[in-house]
Protein backbone atom coordinates (compact mmCIF):
# COMPACT_ATOMS: atom_id res chain seq x y z
CA UNK A 1 0.00 0.00 0.00
CA UNK A 2 0.99 3.63 -0.69
CA UNK A 3 0.45 5.01 2.15
CA UNK A 4 2.81 5.40 5.67
CA UNK A 5 5.75 5.11 3.78
CA UNK A 6 8.79 7.36 4.27
CA UNK A 7 9.21 8.44 0.35
CA UNK A 8 12.43 9.74 -0.94
CA UNK A 9 11.66 11.81 -4.07
CA UNK A 10 14.22 12.34 -6.62
CA UNK A 11 13.92 15.29 -9.04
CA UNK A 12 16.50 15.94 -12.00
CA UNK A 13 16.81 18.71 -14.31
CA UNK A 14 13.65 18.40 -16.85
CA UNK A 15 10.87 21.26 -17.77
CA UNK A 16 8.82 18.70 -16.31
CA UNK A 17 10.23 19.55 -12.70
CA UNK A 18 6.95 21.47 -12.24
CA UNK A 19 4.81 18.43 -12.23
CA UNK A 20 6.45 16.78 -9.68
CA UNK A 21 5.10 19.60 -6.95
CA UNK A 22 1.97 18.17 -7.81
CA UNK A 23 3.30 14.49 -7.45
CA UNK A 24 4.63 15.66 -3.89
CA UNK A 25 1.17 16.77 -3.06
CA UNK A 26 -1.07 13.66 -4.10
CA UNK A 27 2.04 11.40 -2.24
CA UNK A 28 1.54 13.23 0.75
CA UNK A 29 -2.02 13.46 0.52
CA UNK A 30 -1.89 9.57 0.37
CA UNK A 31 -0.31 9.67 4.19
CA UNK A 32 3.20 9.65 3.08
CA UNK A 33 6.06 11.62 4.42
CA UNK A 34 8.07 12.64 1.42
CA UNK A 35 11.65 13.97 1.35
CA UNK A 36 13.07 15.73 -1.88
CA UNK A 37 16.23 15.43 -3.55
CA UNK A 38 16.88 17.65 -6.20
CA UNK A 39 19.78 17.74 -8.76
CA UNK A 40 21.46 20.74 -9.63
CA UNK A 41 19.98 21.22 -12.78
CA UNK A 42 16.44 20.66 -10.97
CA UNK A 43 17.35 23.78 -9.30
CA UNK A 44 16.96 25.55 -12.48
CA UNK A 45 13.46 25.24 -13.22
CA UNK A 46 11.64 25.23 -9.69
CA UNK A 47 13.70 26.08 -6.55
CA UNK A 48 13.98 24.42 -3.67
CA UNK A 49 11.90 26.83 -1.42
CA UNK A 50 8.69 25.85 -3.26
CA UNK A 51 9.57 21.85 -2.50
CA UNK A 52 10.53 22.59 0.60
CA UNK A 53 7.12 24.31 1.51
CA UNK A 54 5.20 21.61 0.09
CA UNK A 55 6.79 18.80 1.80
CA UNK A 56 7.76 20.84 4.93
CA UNK A 57 10.98 18.92 5.27
CA UNK A 58 14.60 19.43 4.24
CA UNK A 59 15.31 19.31 0.72
CA UNK A 60 18.99 18.23 -0.37
CA UNK A 61 20.44 19.51 -3.12
CA UNK A 62 24.10 19.77 -2.36
CA UNK A 63 26.76 16.48 -0.49
CA UNK A 64 28.44 18.92 1.00
CA UNK A 65 25.66 21.02 2.83
CA UNK A 66 25.96 18.58 6.22
CA UNK A 67 23.34 19.31 8.90
CA UNK A 68 24.85 17.72 11.24
CA UNK A 69 28.39 16.57 12.24
CA UNK A 70 27.10 12.85 12.79
CA UNK A 71 25.23 12.71 9.46
CA UNK A 72 26.54 12.11 5.95
CA UNK A 73 23.63 13.15 3.49
CA UNK A 74 23.61 10.40 0.63
CA UNK A 75 23.64 7.69 3.61
CA UNK A 76 21.44 9.19 5.88
CA UNK A 77 18.75 9.68 2.96
CA UNK A 78 19.34 6.43 1.66
CA UNK A 79 18.67 4.71 5.12
CA UNK A 80 15.90 6.62 5.57
CA UNK A 81 13.52 5.69 2.66
CA UNK A 82 10.83 2.61 2.28
CA UNK A 83 10.33 3.79 -1.58
CA UNK A 84 12.31 5.76 -3.85
CA UNK A 85 11.00 7.51 -6.88
CA UNK A 86 12.69 9.30 -9.64
CA UNK A 87 10.55 11.71 -11.30
CA UNK A 88 11.50 13.22 -13.72
CA UNK A 89 14.53 11.29 -14.72
CA UNK A 90 16.29 12.44 -17.14
CA UNK A 91 18.99 10.79 -19.54
CA UNK A 92 21.73 11.74 -17.53
CA UNK A 93 20.53 10.70 -14.17
CA UNK A 94 19.46 7.41 -15.61
CA UNK A 95 22.68 6.88 -17.22
CA UNK A 96 24.62 7.84 -13.86
CA UNK A 97 22.61 4.76 -12.33
CA UNK A 98 22.93 2.27 -14.83
CA UNK A 99 26.79 3.21 -14.54
CA UNK A 100 26.98 3.02 -10.89
CA UNK A 101 28.41 6.59 -11.09
CA UNK A 102 27.69 8.90 -7.63
CA UNK A 103 28.99 12.42 -8.48
CA UNK A 104 26.12 14.29 -6.97
CA UNK A 105 23.74 13.90 -4.01
CA UNK A 106 21.44 12.00 -5.53
CA UNK A 107 23.14 9.82 -7.71
CA UNK A 108 25.19 9.15 -4.81
CA UNK A 109 21.80 8.67 -2.05
CA UNK A 110 20.15 6.53 -5.48
CA UNK A 111 23.59 4.29 -5.48
CA UNK A 112 23.29 4.07 -1.28
CA UNK A 113 19.57 2.84 -1.55
CA UNK A 114 18.39 -0.88 -0.72
CA UNK A 115 14.83 0.29 -0.69
CA UNK A 116 12.74 -0.46 -4.31
CA UNK A 117 13.14 2.62 -6.59
CA UNK A 118 10.71 3.34 -9.33
CA UNK A 119 11.95 5.48 -12.53
CA UNK A 120 10.23 7.85 -14.64
CA UNK A 121 12.17 8.39 -17.91
CA UNK A 122 11.30 12.12 -19.02
CA UNK A 123 13.01 13.36 -22.13
CA UNK A 124 13.33 14.26 -25.52
CA UNK A 125 11.77 11.83 -27.90
CA UNK A 126 14.87 11.21 -29.92
CA UNK A 127 17.23 11.47 -26.45
CA UNK A 128 15.02 8.70 -24.93
CA UNK A 129 15.81 6.39 -28.51
CA UNK A 130 19.05 7.05 -28.21
CA UNK A 131 21.06 3.83 -28.16
CA UNK A 132 22.46 4.48 -25.14
CA UNK A 133 19.96 5.52 -23.24
CA UNK A 134 18.29 2.68 -24.28
CA UNK A 135 21.06 0.38 -23.33
CA UNK A 136 20.91 2.01 -19.52
CA UNK A 137 17.01 1.70 -19.32
CA UNK A 138 17.59 -1.94 -20.36
CA UNK A 139 20.83 -2.05 -17.65
CA UNK A 140 18.16 -0.58 -15.04
CA UNK A 141 15.30 -3.07 -15.82
CA UNK A 142 17.60 -5.91 -15.31
CA UNK A 143 19.05 -4.68 -12.06
CA UNK A 144 15.54 -5.05 -10.63
CA UNK A 145 14.46 -1.55 -11.00
CA UNK A 146 11.01 -0.54 -12.21
CA UNK A 147 10.69 1.94 -14.71
CA UNK A 148 7.10 3.34 -16.18
CA UNK A 149 6.71 4.02 -19.46
CA UNK A 150 7.05 7.69 -20.70
CA UNK A 151 3.68 9.23 -21.77
CA UNK A 152 3.06 10.45 -25.66
CA UNK A 153 1.77 13.48 -26.62
CA UNK A 154 2.80 16.92 -27.42
CA UNK A 155 6.81 17.82 -25.86
CA UNK A 156 7.72 20.99 -24.76
CA UNK A 157 10.24 21.09 -27.83
CA UNK A 158 6.63 21.74 -30.05
CA UNK A 159 6.24 18.61 -31.23
CA UNK A 160 4.27 15.22 -30.74
CA UNK A 161 6.30 12.29 -29.57
CA UNK A 162 7.47 10.12 -26.42
CA UNK A 163 8.65 11.30 -23.92
CA UNK A 164 6.91 13.37 -21.30
CA UNK A 165 6.22 12.76 -17.54
CA UNK A 166 3.37 11.16 -17.54
CA UNK A 167 0.88 13.01 -15.55
CA UNK A 168 0.89 12.94 -11.53
CA UNK A 169 -2.22 10.80 -10.89
CA UNK A 170 -0.97 8.46 -13.40
CA UNK A 171 2.61 8.11 -11.78
CA UNK A 172 0.10 7.27 -7.89
CA UNK A 173 -1.49 5.13 -10.02
CA UNK A 174 1.46 3.14 -11.40
CA UNK A 175 3.28 3.03 -7.68
CA UNK A 176 0.23 1.69 -5.94
CA UNK A 177 -0.28 -0.98 -8.11
CA UNK A 178 3.42 -1.79 -8.13
CA UNK A 179 3.12 -1.49 -4.55
CA UNK A 180 1.08 -4.13 -3.92
CA UNK A 181 1.48 -7.83 -3.06
CA UNK A 182 0.52 -9.90 -5.95
CA UNK A 183 2.62 -13.00 -7.03
CA UNK A 184 3.47 -13.73 -10.28
CA UNK A 185 0.71 -16.00 -10.22
CA UNK A 186 -1.31 -15.55 -13.94
CA UNK A 187 2.06 -15.48 -15.28
CA UNK A 188 1.40 -16.77 -19.37
CA UNK A 189 -1.83 -16.00 -18.91
CA UNK A 190 -4.06 -14.30 -21.48
CA UNK A 191 -7.01 -12.64 -19.69
CA UNK A 192 -9.57 -10.26 -20.92
CA UNK A 193 -11.30 -8.13 -18.85
CA UNK A 194 -13.80 -5.62 -19.51
CA UNK A 195 -14.70 -2.52 -17.72
CA UNK A 196 -17.24 0.59 -18.24
CA UNK A 197 -20.88 0.57 -19.56
CA UNK A 198 -21.76 0.16 -23.03
CA UNK A 199 -23.95 3.00 -24.66
CA UNK A 200 -26.95 1.72 -27.04
CA UNK A 201 -27.62 4.42 -30.00
CA UNK A 202 -31.02 6.09 -29.89
CA UNK A 203 -30.04 8.51 -33.20
CA UNK A 204 -26.46 9.93 -33.77
CA UNK A 205 -26.68 12.37 -30.69
CA UNK A 206 -28.60 10.36 -28.27
CA UNK A 207 -27.85 6.90 -26.43
CA UNK A 208 -29.09 4.81 -23.56
CA UNK A 209 -26.41 4.21 -20.92
CA UNK A 210 -25.50 3.62 -17.21
CA UNK A 211 -23.33 5.20 -14.30
CA UNK A 212 -20.85 2.63 -14.46
CA UNK A 213 -17.19 4.55 -14.28
CA UNK A 214 -15.00 1.68 -15.08
CA UNK A 215 -12.91 2.55 -11.75
CA UNK A 216 -13.00 -1.84 -11.30
CA UNK A 217 -12.52 -3.10 -14.45
CA UNK A 218 -9.33 -0.71 -14.68
CA UNK A 219 -8.21 -1.64 -11.56
CA UNK A 220 -8.65 -5.48 -12.13
CA UNK A 221 -6.94 -4.65 -15.59
CA UNK A 222 -4.02 -3.46 -14.11
CA UNK A 223 -3.51 -6.03 -10.98
CA UNK A 224 -3.88 -8.69 -13.49
CA UNK A 225 -1.08 -7.14 -15.50
CA UNK A 226 0.87 -6.76 -12.24
CA UNK A 227 0.30 -10.65 -11.34
CA UNK A 228 2.12 -11.50 -15.19
CA UNK A 229 -0.81 -11.97 -17.31
CA UNK A 230 -1.19 -10.87 -20.90
CA UNK A 231 -4.32 -8.32 -20.14
CA UNK A 232 -6.66 -7.20 -22.97
CA UNK A 233 -8.53 -4.92 -21.83
CA UNK A 234 -12.34 -3.91 -23.05
CA UNK A 235 -13.71 -0.89 -22.20
CA UNK A 236 -16.42 1.78 -22.79
CA UNK A 237 -15.94 5.59 -22.35
CA UNK A 238 -14.66 6.15 -19.08
CA UNK A 239 -12.63 9.01 -17.52
CA UNK A 240 -9.94 7.18 -16.43
CA UNK A 241 -6.44 7.47 -17.70
CA UNK A 242 -5.41 4.42 -19.66
CA UNK A 243 -3.11 1.70 -18.38
CA UNK A 244 0.10 0.84 -20.53
CA UNK A 245 1.30 -2.15 -21.31
CA UNK A 246 -1.73 -3.92 -22.38
CA UNK A 247 -3.98 -3.77 -25.32
CA UNK A 248 -6.97 -2.10 -24.84
CA UNK A 249 -9.72 -2.40 -27.66
CA UNK A 250 -12.38 0.74 -27.35
CA UNK A 251 -15.91 -0.73 -27.90
CA UNK A 252 -19.42 1.09 -27.66
CA UNK A 253 -22.78 -1.23 -27.67
CA UNK A 254 -22.85 -4.43 -26.47
CA UNK A 255 -22.95 -5.76 -29.84
CA UNK A 256 -19.32 -4.42 -30.55
CA UNK A 257 -18.26 -5.92 -26.83
CA UNK A 258 -19.75 -9.32 -27.67
CA UNK A 259 -17.89 -9.45 -31.29
CA UNK A 260 -14.48 -8.30 -29.31
CA UNK A 261 -14.75 -10.45 -26.38
CA UNK A 262 -16.24 -13.82 -29.07
CA UNK A 263 -12.66 -13.19 -30.97
CA UNK A 264 -10.38 -12.75 -28.19
CA UNK A 265 -11.51 -15.43 -26.14
CA UNK A 266 -10.82 -18.28 -28.59
CA UNK A 267 -7.52 -18.19 -27.22
CA UNK A 268 -7.67 -17.02 -23.67
CA UNK A 269 -7.49 -18.86 -20.17
CA UNK A 270 -9.77 -16.01 -18.95
CA UNK A 271 -12.87 -13.26 -18.95
CA UNK A 272 -13.46 -11.09 -16.11
CA UNK A 273 -16.49 -9.40 -17.48
CA UNK A 274 -16.76 -6.34 -14.99
CA UNK A 275 -18.62 -4.35 -17.96
CA UNK A 276 -21.88 -2.80 -17.44
CA UNK A 277 -23.55 -3.80 -20.01
CA UNK A 278 -27.12 -2.66 -21.42
CA UNK A 279 -29.53 -5.61 -21.33
CA UNK A 280 -31.45 -3.96 -24.05
CA UNK A 281 -30.90 -1.48 -27.19
CA UNK A 282 -32.92 0.25 -29.18
CA UNK A 283 -34.40 -1.62 -31.90
CA UNK A 284 -33.54 0.31 -34.47
CA UNK A 285 -31.33 3.45 -34.61
CA UNK A 286 -32.08 6.81 -36.46
CA UNK A 287 -29.30 7.91 -39.46
CA UNK A 288 -30.08 11.12 -38.48
CA UNK A 289 -31.01 13.00 -35.49
CA UNK A 290 -34.60 12.69 -34.35
CA UNK A 291 -36.75 15.59 -34.72
CA UNK A 292 -39.45 16.51 -31.59
CA UNK A 293 -43.11 16.26 -32.86
CA UNK A 294 -44.99 18.68 -31.54
CA UNK A 295 -48.12 17.39 -32.04
CA UNK A 296 -47.25 14.34 -29.77
CA UNK A 297 -46.53 14.52 -25.88
CA UNK A 298 -45.27 10.75 -25.87
CA UNK A 299 -41.90 9.69 -27.59
CA UNK A 300 -41.77 5.60 -27.28
CA UNK A 301 -38.57 3.94 -28.19
CA UNK A 302 -38.70 -0.01 -28.58
CA UNK A 303 -36.08 -1.87 -26.86
CA UNK A 304 -34.74 -5.40 -27.90
CA UNK A 305 -32.61 -7.83 -26.01
CA UNK A 306 -28.74 -7.52 -26.33
CA UNK A 307 -27.07 -10.59 -25.97
CA UNK A 308 -26.02 -11.87 -22.34
CA UNK A 309 -22.41 -11.44 -23.22
CA UNK A 310 -21.07 -13.51 -20.00
CA UNK A 311 -23.64 -16.29 -20.19
CA UNK A 312 -22.93 -16.68 -23.98
CA UNK A 313 -18.91 -17.39 -23.16
CA UNK A 314 -19.80 -19.14 -20.16
CA UNK A 315 -22.17 -21.68 -22.89
CA UNK A 316 -18.72 -22.17 -25.14
CA UNK A 317 -16.03 -22.06 -22.11
CA UNK A 318 -13.72 -24.93 -22.22
CA UNK A 319 -12.66 -26.62 -19.16
CA UNK A 320 -9.20 -25.11 -18.93
CA UNK A 321 -10.81 -21.27 -19.46
CA UNK A 322 -12.28 -19.61 -16.70
CA UNK A 323 -14.80 -16.95 -16.92
CA UNK A 324 -15.99 -14.84 -14.25
CA UNK A 325 -18.98 -12.52 -13.64
CA UNK A 326 -20.04 -9.62 -11.78
CA UNK A 327 -24.06 -9.80 -10.10
CA UNK A 328 -24.87 -6.05 -9.46
CA UNK A 329 -27.77 -5.70 -7.01
CA UNK A 330 -30.28 -3.82 -5.22
CA UNK A 331 -31.52 -6.64 -3.13
CA UNK A 332 -31.11 -10.64 -2.11
CA UNK A 333 -27.49 -10.14 -2.80
CA UNK A 334 -26.24 -13.30 -2.19
CA UNK A 335 -29.43 -15.00 -3.38
CA UNK A 336 -29.76 -13.30 -7.08
CA UNK A 337 -25.69 -13.44 -7.64
CA UNK A 338 -26.08 -17.21 -6.73
CA UNK A 339 -28.99 -17.56 -9.24
CA UNK A 340 -26.83 -15.91 -11.81
CA UNK A 341 -23.89 -17.56 -11.39
CA UNK A 342 -25.42 -21.26 -12.13
CA UNK A 343 -27.79 -19.67 -14.85
CA UNK A 344 -24.49 -18.09 -16.87
CA UNK A 345 -22.00 -20.97 -16.38
CA UNK A 346 -19.76 -18.94 -14.10
CA UNK A 347 -16.82 -20.06 -12.29
CA UNK A 348 -17.16 -17.23 -9.92
CA UNK A 349 -19.45 -14.07 -9.19
CA UNK A 350 -18.47 -11.00 -7.61
CA UNK A 351 -21.87 -10.20 -6.28
CA UNK A 352 -22.31 -6.26 -5.91
CA UNK A 353 -24.29 -4.20 -3.81
CA UNK A 354 -25.27 -1.51 -5.47
CA UNK A 355 -28.13 0.06 -3.66
CA UNK A 356 -25.60 1.10 -0.73
CA UNK A 357 -24.43 4.96 -2.13
CA UNK A 358 -20.93 4.62 -0.17
CA UNK A 359 -19.75 2.02 -2.49
CA UNK A 360 -20.58 0.47 -5.90
CA UNK A 361 -20.58 2.14 -9.32
CA UNK A 362 -18.97 5.56 -8.98
CA UNK A 363 -16.93 5.11 -5.32
CA UNK A 364 -13.32 4.69 -5.44
CA UNK A 365 -14.64 1.99 -2.39
CA UNK A 366 -16.47 -1.19 -2.92
CA UNK A 367 -17.38 -4.19 -1.08
CA UNK A 368 -18.16 -7.43 -2.52
CA UNK A 369 -18.85 -11.17 -1.58
CA UNK A 370 -16.99 -13.47 -4.00
CA UNK A 371 -19.15 -16.65 -4.77
CA UNK A 372 -17.78 -19.99 -6.00
CA UNK A 373 -19.02 -23.00 -8.11
CA UNK A 374 -18.52 -24.63 -5.36
CA UNK A 375 -21.34 -22.72 -2.87
CA UNK A 376 -17.95 -21.38 -0.97
CA UNK A 377 -18.27 -16.86 -0.43
CA UNK A 378 -15.62 -14.81 1.32
CA UNK A 379 -16.85 -11.78 1.53
CA UNK A 380 -14.26 -8.44 1.88
CA UNK A 381 -14.02 -5.89 3.78
CA UNK A 382 -15.38 -2.18 2.42
CA UNK A 383 -11.79 -1.30 0.86
CA UNK A 384 -10.20 0.39 -2.50
CA UNK A 385 -11.37 -0.95 -5.86
CA UNK A 386 -7.56 -1.37 -5.94
CA UNK A 387 -7.60 -3.82 -2.82
CA UNK A 388 -10.72 -5.80 -4.19
CA UNK A 389 -9.35 -6.28 -7.70
CA UNK A 390 -6.41 -7.55 -5.56
CA UNK A 391 -7.97 -9.64 -3.46
CA UNK A 392 -10.22 -11.19 -7.08
CA UNK A 393 -6.58 -11.47 -8.49
CA UNK A 394 -5.71 -13.63 -5.40
CA UNK A 395 -8.61 -15.94 -5.11
CA UNK A 396 -8.25 -16.74 -8.90
CA UNK A 397 -5.28 -17.65 -9.24
CA UNK A 398 -5.67 -19.43 -5.76
CA UNK A 399 -8.42 -21.35 -6.61
CA UNK A 400 -9.62 -21.03 -9.88
CA UNK A 401 -6.57 -21.52 -12.91
N1 LIG B 1 -23.69 -9.16 -18.64
C1 LIG B 1 -23.37 -9.50 -19.92
N2 LIG B 1 -24.21 -9.20 -20.94
C2 LIG B 1 -25.36 -8.58 -20.71
C3 LIG B 1 -25.72 -8.23 -19.39
C4 LIG B 1 -24.86 -8.53 -18.36
O1 LIG B 1 -22.29 -10.09 -20.14
N3 LIG B 1 -26.17 -8.30 -21.72
C5 LIG B 1 -22.79 -9.55 -17.56
C6 LIG B 1 -22.24 -8.41 -16.72
O2 LIG B 1 -21.03 -7.91 -17.25
C7 LIG B 1 -22.01 -9.09 -15.37
C8 LIG B 1 -23.09 -10.14 -15.33
O3 LIG B 1 -23.51 -10.34 -16.65
O4 LIG B 1 -20.75 -9.74 -15.32
C9 LIG B 1 -24.29 -9.77 -14.50
O5 LIG B 1 -24.75 -8.49 -14.87
P1 LIG B 1 -25.99 -7.82 -14.13
O6 LIG B 1 -26.28 -6.50 -14.74
O7 LIG B 1 -25.77 -7.89 -12.63
O8 LIG B 1 -27.14 -8.87 -14.41
P2 LIG B 1 -28.09 -9.16 -15.60
O9 LIG B 1 -27.74 -10.49 -16.16
O10 LIG B 1 -28.14 -8.02 -16.54
O11 LIG B 1 -29.48 -9.35 -14.86
P3 LIG B 1 -30.43 -8.26 -14.15
O12 LIG B 1 -30.16 -6.94 -14.81
O13 LIG B 1 -31.78 -8.79 -14.41
O14 LIG B 1 -30.07 -8.27 -12.69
Amino acid sequence: MLTNKKITLYVSGSIAVYKSLSLLRLLIKKGNQVTVVMTKAATEFVTPLTFMTLSKQTVYTDEFKVESASDVNHIKIADETDLAIVAPATADLIAKMANGIADDIASSALLATTAPIYVVPTMNTHMLENPATKRNIRTLREDGIQLMDSATGFLAEGYEGKGRMPEPVDIVSWLEVMELSVTKQLQGKKIIVTAGGTKERIDPVRYLSNDSSGKMGYAIARVAQRAGAEVILMTGKTSLSRPTGMKIIDIESAAELFNAVKDAFTDADGLIMAAAVADFRPLTTAKQKIKKNDDNDLMNISLTKNPDIVAEIGKIKRSNQFVVGFAAETNDLLENATKKMLKKHLDLIVANDVANINIGFNSDDNQVTFIFKNGQQIQTPIESKLAIATELINVIGEQII
